[in-house]
């Protein structure tokens, strides 16, 4: 789930000092931004504050963040011809904010709990770059597969080049695991995501450091979820979309899950958080290697309260097994 947001008011304080690029161009108060869920919420783990957006500035594609609006790309990659003139990214040079960042709040967090880095998987980092922003229907970038392969596959080679040296670069700076966001993935069927998707995906997985856990995420997927395991990861992600025993078995008892409480019922009271809360433990049924986490991230409208609830419902929960 994204941690930080809008839903905290200390994060709201915060936005109202900095624009959200220059946030996270600023690693003193990004490692703030990333501990202060830690504190006021007690989760398990801290989430480096950055975004899956970030590496492909380089790419000059125009990257802002609308007010509102969320990510838009000024100068959409649509063509062959966009796509030929596209260089590899020099991650070093483009986010060294976000390894300083990292190495700050591994400072400050003295193995209390682990720091998680994260970034965009090849598809859904594509999708912005190609759609320019948000997209119901992804249509230009189903256009581009389907017309043009060879430019399509070139694009996802660069984005998931570019992706493992993100991530590499985040684990050098502390981070002890790392999720990729597939996050759009599930507009997809099961044919496209083998021939268009796939190959990148276990591509930039392969290339991560050897020995820190990967989880894979996406929403939407139940009918991908093998072909994600395939893929690879140590912890696949579920959305709400999914029951989680079912969602587990598809991906088989020999990986470990992470989910999937729609981030929805958090709009709600307390109690019937509780319930669905322990919804999503029995279903996990005390099996070793389930994270509880939210299907997505937070809305916005959530009262802090109700997250804060359901951390220490889930804490006392489990420890009851
Ligand atoms: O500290 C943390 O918990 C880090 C949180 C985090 C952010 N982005 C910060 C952020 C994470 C995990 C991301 C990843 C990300 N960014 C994804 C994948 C995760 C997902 O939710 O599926 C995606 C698709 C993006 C691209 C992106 N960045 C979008 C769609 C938006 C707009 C969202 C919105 O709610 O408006 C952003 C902006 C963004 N990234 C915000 C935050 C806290 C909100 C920006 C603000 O302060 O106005």
């Amino acid at each position: 789930m994204r941690q930080a947001g809008r839903y905290m008011p200390e994060y709201r304080a915060m936005r109202r000092r900095f624009g959200f690029l220059e946030l996270c161009k600023n690693p003193e108060a990004a490692a703030e931004v990333t501990l202060q869920p830690v504190g006021r919420l007690g989760v398990d783990g801290a989430i480096l504050f950055a975004d899956i957006l970030l590496i492909v500035e380089p790419l000059g594609v125009g990257l802002e963040f609308v007010q509102g609006e969320g990510p838009a790309i000024r100068r959409p990659v649509r063509s062959e011809r966009d796509i030929a003139r596209l260089r590899p990214i020099d991650v070093d040079a483009a986010v060294p904010f976000v390894f300083e960042t990292a190495r700050r709040v591994t400072r400050a967090l003295a193995g209390k709990v682990p720091l998680i880095g994260f970034a965009g998987a090849p598809f859904t980092v594509a999708s912005y770059v190609v759609e320019g922003g948000p997209s119901r229907d992804y249509l230009h970038a189903k256009r581009l597969m389907y017309e043009a392969p060879e430019a399509w596959h070139r694009l996802m080679a660069i984005l998931a080049d570019a992706t493992a040296r993100y991530l590499n670069g985040q684990i050098a700076a502390g981070a002890q695991a790392v999720q990729i966001f597939d996050s759009w993935v599930g507009v997809l069927g099961p044919d496209d995501y083998r021939a268009f998707v796939q190959p990148h995906t276990q591509a930039l997985i392969q290339a991560l450091t050897p020995g820190v856990p990967v989880i894979h995420f996406g929403t939407g997927t139940a009918a991908l979820l093998p072909l994600m395991r395939a893929a690879g990861g140590d912890v696949l992600g579920l959305d709400w979309r999914v029951d989680l025993d079912r969602g587990w078995a598809a991906v088989g008892h020999d990986v470990a899950v992470q989910g999937n409480l729609d981030p929805a019922v958090l709009l709600a009271k307390p109690a019937y958080i509780r319930q669905r809360a322990k919804d999503v433990l029995d279903r996990a049924g005390g099996r070793p290697g389930h994270i509880f986490n939210l299907g997505h991230g937070v809305f916005q409208e959530t009262p802090v309260e109700h997250v804060k609830a359901l951390v220490d419902m889930v804490h006392e929960l489990s420890d009851r097994r």
